[in-house]
């Protein structure tokens, strides 16, 4: 697998002094294309410090970035600008939609930043808004809709230009479990299509989710499932299940996810598209995938 984000000995260390924090302490951690890796950890472990690494949206004090074999180091802001916009999508928890534009609006605003005419905008945009399912939502600001289609709004904005990257920082942590396992499903079906999802968060339950789980402690990584050899999915949701998780067991639970487990997702059998191919992943969810995106705009 092509390594495509490669991070060597990273520090940060935010007031440089008396009161300086540690917030990353010489982590290294490479992700190749196509992965599905949930970074995980307590409160004031890291996590969004190394999001904000990963995402070029701030420098580390000291250490190696390397995206794609280029040290991110070495280039200027116009340069990160361009890859945070090409090689990236962020998804937040509070999802940072504009508040007076319409879903649509939201989606074309990177469009705008990139140049793009209004018909590749409204195209691209209409497009996005298809796949996460609401299409019949486009004329909608964020106050009139459910914090679900928000994150999806916000969703289909980090994927118009079909970046290789998504990268989401607690996507569902502000949402329902019902809304979670949509946001979920659509992050499942990103990865089968290619891209390389990296989910941050603090809940084990979502991060079994992915096919890789990446703990962090401190500032320090403490565990990384791609060391353990083979693990399969189900295998590192009961481990995590097991293990000292910072989230209370909820019995309810396992019943909400129920389908989800029995659905066809196995990574080991997902066919892999070219993530440089074009821009033509379709977000068709798995026969048995209980959102069914296309006809989930008006809930
Ligand atoms: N801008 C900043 N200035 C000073 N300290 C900071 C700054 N941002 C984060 N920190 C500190 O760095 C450490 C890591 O913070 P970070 O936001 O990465 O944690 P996190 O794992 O994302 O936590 P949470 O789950 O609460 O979002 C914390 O101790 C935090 O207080
Ligand atoms: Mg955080």
């Amino acid at each position: 697998m092509a390594s495509l984000i490669e991070i060597r000995n990273m520090c940060k260390i935010y007031n440089p002094g008396e009161n300086e924090v540690r917030a990353l302490d010489h982590v290294s951690l490479s992700i190749g294309e196509n992965e599905f890796v949930a970074i995980i950890g307590h409160s004031g472990s890291g996590k969004s410090t190394l999001m904000n690494m990963l995402g070029c949206l701030d420098v580390p004090t000291s250490g190696i970035y390397l995206l794609h074999g280029s040290d991110v180091s070495l280039l200027s802001d116009d340069e990160l600008s361009d890859i945070r916009n090409q090689e990236i999508g962020f998804i937040f928890q509070g999802f940072n939609l504009i508040a007076n534009l319409t879903a649509f609006e939201n989606v074309e605003l990177p469009l705008i930043y990139r140049g793009l005419s209004k018909k590749e905008r409204t195209t691209l945009a209409k497009e996005a808004l298809r796949k996460v399912g609401l299409e019949n939502r486009m004329d909608h600001k964020p106050s009139e809709m459910s914090g679900g289609q928000q994150q999806r709004v916000a969703i289909a904005r980090a994927i118009a230009q079909a970046p290789p990257v998504i990268l989401a920082d607690e996507p569902t942590g502000n949402l329902d479990s019902h809304s979670t396992k949509e946001i979920m499903n659509i992050l499942k079906t990103l990865h089968s299509e290619g891209r390389t999802v990296i989910i941050i968060t603090h809940d084990n339950d979502i991060a079994a989710n992915a096919n890789r789980i990446v703990h962090i402690e401190d500032g320090k990584i403490t565990s990384d499932s791609s060391n353990n050899g083979n693990v399969n999915r189900d295998d590192i949701a009961r481990e995590i299940r097991n293990g000292s998780g910072s989230r209370e067991y909820d019995s309810n639970y396992d019943d909400e996810y129920k389908e989800d487990e029995e659905e066809p997702y196995d990574a080991n059998e997902i066919e892999l598209t070219d993530a440089s191919a074009e821009n033509d992943f379709d977000l068709k969810p798995e026969e048995d995938n209980n959102i069914d995106l296309h006809l989930n705009g008006d809930n």
